[in-house]
Parts: structure tokens; sequence; C-alpha cells
């Protein structure tokens, strides 16, 4: 079969995380994704957190997955000349360095338009180009809250907290891989490529749209009916922190199962919808709430909505969390364990699906990794291994026509 992205070529001058997920997504479609490394060193996650001495570690592996590893050091004037020549013969080019890194390499997007104006140039930054901050550098944590994540999460008498999933991070990645798809179909219709850049501030703050929703409905009416604070706590001007509530028209809380008391997971999220309020009542065998004025509609639930919510755990307390869950599956009711890291890494589900792979790897033995979380009718996503730093950079330069002693040369002056 062969994959749609088949054909195209990609320079990934990536590193750490948010560019690396997002040419490891182009790759596992069928994009030829080079990833260019410093010579001795290469991407530094190759060495953070390693579990195994001398193997590439986790942090790397799961980000570079179905790659090539071209080793060349673009400062030298040998390697500039490679990359010119890469340049000319690929469709795209994802950085993701600090601000100005790659005009100061000489590789300007004038430059790289100049050298190749069908190739498409796609920057992760911290924050877009123009802004206030836009010499800052940024990891993941920076960018939740430069982005309204960390501001808007956690409990209301605790500080701005950070959420675990990469939002600042792999989220930009995606956004940055619709832009270079967006381009490349732009470009069979122009002929021509363009300068795709998403800032992970914007990549935050556009998974924290309803939050921006909160923040002008605050301004216009003075609460959030379904925030905790409603109706007997206080709000200020700016959009608390929620803990665990719904964050739309649904109420919704994490709730203890059995077990809770050692086992910091034994927990489901249990969302009351609407329309759903009476199989919830029929599933706790409180028939006589469907009625009850004071139960029967979302508005008068909610001025006693916890008194609700300890009613559930306690007919919660004797069921574990999956034992609740294929209880309230029957009724209807949106809701679901909460999962661990390991219960996730065994689930069969997942690994039929191709969610979570094994990956072998020439160094590591196996290891798991996430695979496609998008899913085709006529595509399945093969994840392969990552590369070992340069595994590949004599076949690159081969198929850039350099001989077996121009590769002998570049290895010399450090180049490659
Ligand atoms: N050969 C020679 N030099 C190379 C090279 C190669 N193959 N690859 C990179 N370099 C150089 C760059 O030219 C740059 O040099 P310079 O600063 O002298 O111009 C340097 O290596 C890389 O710099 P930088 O990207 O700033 O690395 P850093 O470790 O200081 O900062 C980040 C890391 C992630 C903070 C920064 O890259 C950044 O802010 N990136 C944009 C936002 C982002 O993606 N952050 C999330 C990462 S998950």
């Amino acid at each position: 079969m062969t994959k749609p992205l088949e054909g195209i070529r990609i320079i990934d001058f990536t590193h750490v995380q948010a560019g690396p997920a997002c040419t490891q997504l182009l790759a596992w479609f069928g994009a030829d994704v080079i990833k260019v490394e410093r010579p001795g060193s290469g991407d530094v996650t190759r060495n953070q957190l390693r579990d195994i001495p001398d193997a590439d570690a986790l942090y790397f592996t799961m980000l570079n997955s179905n790659k090539k590893s071209l080793t060349l050091d673009t400062k030298k004037p040998e390697g500039k000349e490679v990359l010119e020549k890469l340049i000319r013969e690929s469709d795209v080019l994802v950085e993701n360095f600090g601000p100005g890194a790659l005009d100061r390499m000489g590789f300007s997007w004038e430059r790289l338009n100049e050298l190749n104006p069908k190739m498409i140039v796609a920057s992760v930054k911290g924050f877009s180009d123009g802004h206030h901050y836009d010499d800052l550098k940024v990891y993941e944590n920076v960018a939740q809250c430069a982005g309204g994540a960390a501001s808007t999460t956690g409990f209301w008498d605790g500080p701005p907290t950070i959420s675990a999933a990469a939002l600042g991070d792999s989220n930009t990645g995606m956004h940055l891989a619709i832009g270079i798809l967006t381009a490349l179909l732009g470009r069979d219709k122009t002929g021509k490529g363009q300068k795709v850049a998403v800032s992970m501030q914007d990549s935050v703050l556009n998974l924290c749209r309803v939050k921006l929703r909160d923040q002008q409905r605050l301004e216009r009416v003075g609460y959030l009916e379904e925030y905790p604070q409603y109706p007997h706590g206080e709000f200020s001007d700016v959009v608390p922190r929620g803990g665990n509530a719904g964050g739309g028209g649904q109420p919704g809380w994490v709730l203890k199962c059995k077990g809770w008391e050692s086992d910091p997971n034994a927990y489901i999220y249990f969302t009351i919808q609407g329309h759903a309020w009476e199989p919830i009542c029929k599933a706790l065998g409180k028939p006589e709430w469907i009625d009850d004025p004071a139960y029967k509609t979302a508005e008068a639930r909610q001025p006693h909505i916890f008194e609700i919510f300890k009613t559930i755990e306690d007919w919660l307390a004797d069921k574990t969390k999956f034992e609740a869950v294929d209880i309230l599956r029957k009724f209807d009711i949106p809701c679901a364990p909460v999962l661990t890291m390991k219960e996730l890494a065994n689930d069969p589900s997942l690994r039929a699906s191709g969610t979570i792979v094994e990956v072998p790897h020439k160094k590591r033995g196996s290891y798991l990794t996430v695979g496609s979380p998008i899913k085709f009718s006529d595509l399945k996503p093969e994840v392969t291994a990552s590369p070992l730093l340069g595994e590949h950079t004599e076949e690159v330069l081969a198929s850039l026509g350099y001989s077996k002693q121009d590769i002998f040369n570049l290895r010399e002056v450090k180049a490659v």
C-alpha cells in the first residue's frame, strides 16, 4: 500500500518534543523524514532521563520513530553545503530552535526561499512573531502558563497547576502538522512554498478556548454557574480554577470508588448529563429524586450538587471503578474509570487498535510507545524504531550524490 505522504521529503531540524512530535506524525503517514542532528551529541533527549546506560532514552525513542538520522554540523561551511543540497531536494523543513537560531546559522526564511521556492518552512516558537515575548525560549510548562492553561487548572485554594498532557509541546506539534499539510495542498495549487509558524502560547490558548468563553460570561453576569464556586462561593473578575468540574453544560466530578483509601486512582469521572437524570436516579436506587422539584432540573440541582455527588460516592463505596462503570454504562451515563499509565500500557483494546505499540529497537530490546491516534480506513500506520545517532548519514549523503571519498572527507573535518 502506498502511504499518503510517500514522496514528501522532510528535513527534520527539530529537537526535544514539540517539533519531533510533528515530524513523527508525518513520518507515520509516509513522509521521508531526515532528522538533522549535531555530530557527537544529537537531540538532547537522546541522553535525557536514560533508563538504560548507553541506549537512547525513551524520551527520544518515543518521539522519533520512523525517521532517519543524519549527523551534520550546520555551523561548518562543509555542513552548510550539504544542508543546502538537501534543501534544494526537499519539500519541507521543520525546526523548533530558539528564536533567531536558524537566521544565525545563515538559513533565514528569505535564504531558504531563495534556495528552494517550493519548500515549506515550518517553525515552532514559544511566542508568535512580533509578540512582546518573542525573544523568549520556551518549554512545555512555560507555555501552559503563558497560554492560560495554568491559571485555570487546579483547585481554587491551590496554586496555578500544570497539566500532565503536553499542551505546550506535542499539542503545538499537532497544530504545526496541520499547517504543513495545508501548505502542501496550497503548493499543489500555486506551485509555491510558504512559511508556516505556530507558537506554543497560541496552541495552548486554542485548547483553552472555553476558558475565554467563561471570561466573557463572567464579565457579563458576574458568576459561572457550572463552577464549584457557584452559588455559595465568590467570584473575582477572572476565570477561577474549577477543580474537577465539567467544562461544559453538564456538571461532573471525580468520585471515590471502593479502595480509594489505599489506591490513589480508585476513582471514576461521573457526569450528570441533563437528560440522563432519570437513568442516574434509577442506577443509584433513588427513584424519588426523578420528580422531586429540588432535584428535577439542572438549575435546581446546582446549589446542592456536592450533596448529590456525595450520595453517588456512597453508592460507589462497595464498587471498584471498573464495576461502577460496567453498571453505569447500562444506563447510558457518560463516565470512565481514572486509568493509570500501567493500566493503559496493558489495555488489550489499546494494543489491538495500535494506539499502544511495542517497537523493537537495536539497542533497547523493545519499548512501548503511543502509535497513531488517528485511524484511517485505508492506512494502518506502522511504527518503526527511532534511528541511532547518524544511522543514515551515509545513505542520505549518497542519495545527494556524495561519493564514499566525499563522505570520508566530511568525516575528517567532523562535519558529519
Ligand atoms: N549543527 C550545528 N549547530 C546546531 C545544530 C547542528 N546540527 N543543530 C542546532 N545547532 C545549534 C543552533 O544553531 C543553535 O545555536 P546558536 O544558539 O549559537 O545560534 C543551538 O544549537 C540550539 O539552540 P536552541 O534551539 O536555542 O537550544 P537550547 O537548548 O538553548 O533551547 C529550547 C532549547 C527548546 C528552549 C529552544 O530551542 C526553544 O525555545 N525552541 C522553540 C520553542 C520550542 O520548541 N520549545 C519546546 C521544545 S519541546
